[in-house]
């Protein structure tokens, strides 16, 4: 009790402060997204995320060679294929624009952790991340076609899949189709609690992905259930998924604390695009510090417990780190 107890004595200066700091971040933990269009010389950054680019994989592989310079040796890669139909086959074609930038990323920069984002609504003309039989998005008819895009990608050298779809049974599908095909050693980072949230908005614009009609809320979660999470947590961990994702990650810290309080397995967090537009557009605006903005909100997602975190600020973030330290 005060004045025996007094907690700003070790506030006095910034080495007290850093030997009793709790919460650590590197570079390490972070993985960057990176959005690849299809042709040559492409380089447009998108209006509502600044410093974010759809490029062509020409320009994709020196964007990864400045990430493994800072450190960032993640990455997590969204396609934009050059047409679409109602079953998204670019997805899991052999020649996709996906399968091309893994090809291209592998022999160039074999260093970098090349992740895919496996799902169907960047490929399918109405939008949405499954297939549509008689006006529903189909959930089994969807599993084959994830998996199909899963193993596309694993052969052509992805080191770990990422499905974001909110299909029920999709990791189990991809589990097996992967093993089956020789896979046994490619992780799965599971989407597992994925909430519909308005805060996917720039990303939508980024990967031309919104859906035609109706909207996601019939697959994503709903973002007032949090012991749904749980669920759907269990259900990915029983599957076989390696790491279990939380998404997005500022307004779903209580969800990350309570999966890192009940799992072991390791939990990623995305800190989605309107969360990046927000800092951004306020840094922008002078309202706030951007610089110091990102920093507090990426660490406050770690002390929430999440291991990984997903984020368009990664360059930025270890760009900082090296200046801070
Ligand atoms: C596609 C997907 C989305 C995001 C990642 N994968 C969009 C969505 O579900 O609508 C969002 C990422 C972001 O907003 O940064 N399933
Ligand atoms: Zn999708």
């Amino acid at each position: 009790m005060f004045p025996e107890y007094r907690p700003r004595r070790l506030r006095r200066n910034e080495t007290l402060r850093a030997m009793i700091r709790e919460t650590s971040i590197s570079a390490a933990n972070l993985i960057y997204p990176l959005f690849v269009q299809v042709g040559k010389n492409i380089h447009d950054e998108i209006s509502s995320m600044p410093g974010v680019y759809r490029q062509s994989v020409d320009q994709l592989v020196k964007e990864a060679e400045e990430c493994l310079e800072l450190g960032v040796k993640n990455v997590i890669l969204f396609g934009l294929p050059a047409k679409k139909d109602a079953v998204g086959s670019g997805a899991h074609a052999k020649d996709g624009i996906i399968q091309q930038a893994i090809r291209e990323l592998k022999s160039k920069v074999p260093e970098l952790i090349v992740t895919t984002d496996v799902c169907l609504c960047e490929y399918t003309d109405h939008g949405h991340c499954g297939v549509i039989i008689n006006n529903d998005i189909d959930n089994d008819a969807t599993l084959e076609i994830l998996a199909k895009t899963a193993l596309s990608h694993a052969r052509a050298g992805a080191d770990m899949v990422a499905p974001s779809d909110m299909m029920d049974g999709r990791v189990a599908e991809i589990r097996a189709t992967l093993d089956e095909e020789n896979f046994p050693n490619i992780p799965i980072m599971s989407y597992a609690v994925k909430y519909a949230s308005a805060l996917y908005g720039p990303f939508r614009d980024a990967a031309d992905g919104a859906p035609q009609f109706g909207d996601r809320r019939g697959y994503q979660m709903d973002p007032a259930n949090s012991r749904e999470a749980f669920r759907e947590a269990s259900l990915d961990l029983e599957e076989g998924a390696d790491i279990l994702m939380v998404k997005p990650a500022g307004a779903y810290l209580d969800i990350i604390s309570k999966l890192r309080d009940e799992y072991d397995l390791p939990i990623a967090a995305y800190q989605v695009s309107g969360e990046y537009a927000m800092i951004k557009a306020g840094g922008a605006n002078g309202w706030i510090d951007e610089e110091k903005v990102m920093a507090e909100t990426l660490l406050s997602i770690r002390r929430a417990g999440a291991d990984i975190i997903l984020t368009y600020f990664a360059k930025d973030m270890a760009r900082y780190l090296k200046k801070v330290s």
